[in-house]
């Protein structure tokens, strides 16, 4: 009796323990896949940390929140001064080495093209690229106007520019996408970031494969950049650009922890435009969907470029892919070898302050017509467009 009612208990127990066994195996299957399609928006659950040693400064009061896209209960502050003083950015004695991706080799030097394993095999069309200009209503006449003018003309479809203000008119005249972000104008890292957060979701709304954000003093070689994307997959993960350093920026890390511990990561300057495949831009979608971007943001506190180099490198993982594809007004244009201009995917030009940094390019028009050198190069690529001089193209000026 009494050894039966151990016996009992015995096979009871052992009973039990197979049976949490089994339940053990199943609960991986039972797991739902990790959240990584779709929008639902998993806020990352992170306390907004105090001022700590964050060696990109920026505003000392971090605001959390921030679920909308009005700037404004962003918190104010105006250090934008940092946005361009990355050379401020710690830089680490030793520093990391760029996390290569190795398997794919796509540390692109020079002509920057991807490896011809992982060409696709479905041709990519320009209508699978969602191109973003991030302007501001003070460019509109002097900037923008000149890109609607050129390039923007051949990709009219796909072309959105992002701006902070109704501007009916340039609309109604240049039939351009043009978007009021109602973001603030003001030049501050919370205003960038807001208009960054509002291209994020029109790129994920619009299904293309592509996301490419570019600056209102780029040009873009459409050709060029359909080549370029075309060596990778849109459903891989890809983070295409160049970066503004020479070595990873670090930041203290407040979303996967409190901030106490540094995390390095490259990002692509948003001066010289960048593109990110969908397959990855999904991915982003917890820190970057729906105003998570402006928090992200505001929690490590750097400019939007860097916020989306930290969401890939750091978060996702991913690496940048360097290429040298990409210009910006930072860079000496004039060094760029001038048969090599038009295999460029972005370029641009010093502006006010830099007056001669442009693109040496010869074409029909001479520097004091085409200042900025982009009618020029237009008119290298297009030939046919009507306000271009019927000239032979090297006709000298
Ligand atoms: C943004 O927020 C401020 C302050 O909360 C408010 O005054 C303003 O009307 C808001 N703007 C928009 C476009 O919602
Ligand atoms: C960045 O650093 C370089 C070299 O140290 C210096 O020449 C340049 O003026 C710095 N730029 C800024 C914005 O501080
Ligand atoms: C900006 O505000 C206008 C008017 O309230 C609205 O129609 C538009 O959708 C807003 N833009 C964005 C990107 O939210």
């Amino acid at each position: 009796m009494h050894i039966a009612s151990v016996g009992v208990s015995k096979f009871c127990f052992l009973l039990s323990l197979a049976f949490c066994g089994l339940l053990l195996l199943l609960i991986p299957a039972l797991q739902p896949q990790a959240p990584q399609v779709d929008l639902p928006h998993p806020r990352p659950q992170v306390r907004p940390a105090q001022s700590g040693p964050l060696h990109h400064n920026g505003v000392p009061a971090v605001t959390d929140a921030a679920s909308g896209l009005n700037e404004s209960s962003v918190g104010q502050g105006g250090s934008m001064e940092k946005e361009h003083n990355r050379n401020g950015t710690h830089t680490p004695e030793r520093g990391m080495d760029p996390k290569m991706n190795q398997e794919k080799g796509t540390w692109t030097g020079g002509k920057g093209e991807g490896l011809p394993d992982f060409r696709s095999r479905d041709p990519l069309e320009l209508k699978d690229i969602f191109i973003a200009v991030k302007t501001t209503r003070k460019y509109h006449r002097s900037r923008l106007e000149l890109l609607i003018q050129t390039w923007v003309s051949q990709a009219k479809e796909q072309t959105y520019i992002f701006t902070d203000c109704e501007d009916k008119e340039l609309r109604m005249r240049t039939g351009a996408n043009i978007i009021n972000t109602n973001c603030s104008a003001a030049h501050t890292r919370q205003a960038l970031c807001c208009k960054m957060s509002v291209e994020y979701d029109k790129f994920i709304e619009s299904q293309k494969k592509w996301f490419c954000h570019v600056d209102d003093d780029n040009y873009v070689i459409l050709p060029s950049l359909l080549r370029l994307l075309s060596s990778y997959h849109h459903s891989q993960d890809v983070y295409l650009g160049r970066p503004s350093l020479d070595h990873p920026i670090e930041a203290a890390e407040r979303i996967k922890s409190d901030g106490s511990v540094t995390v390095k990561f490259w990002f692509a300057t948003g001066g010289a435009g960048f593109c990110i495949s969908r397959g990855l831009a999904l991915k982003m979608s917890p820190w970057a969907s729906l105003g998570n971007f402006i928090s992200t943001a505001e929690k490590i506190r750097l400019p939007d470029d860097c916020t989306i180099g930290y969401i890939i490198e750091a978060l996702l993982e991913v690496a940048l892919t360097h290429t040298h594809l990409f210009h910006s007004h930072l860079e000496n244009l004039q060094k760029l070898p001038t048969n090599t201009a038009l295999e460029q995917v972005t370029l641009s030009y010093g502006g006010f302050e830099n007056r001669r940094n442009v693109v040496s390019i010869v074409g029909g028009f001479s520097l004091a017509e085409d200042p900025t050198r982009f009618k020029t190069v237009h008119c290298l690529l297009y030939q046919d467009t009507d306000w271009c001089p019927k000239l032979k193209p090297h006709h000298k000026n």
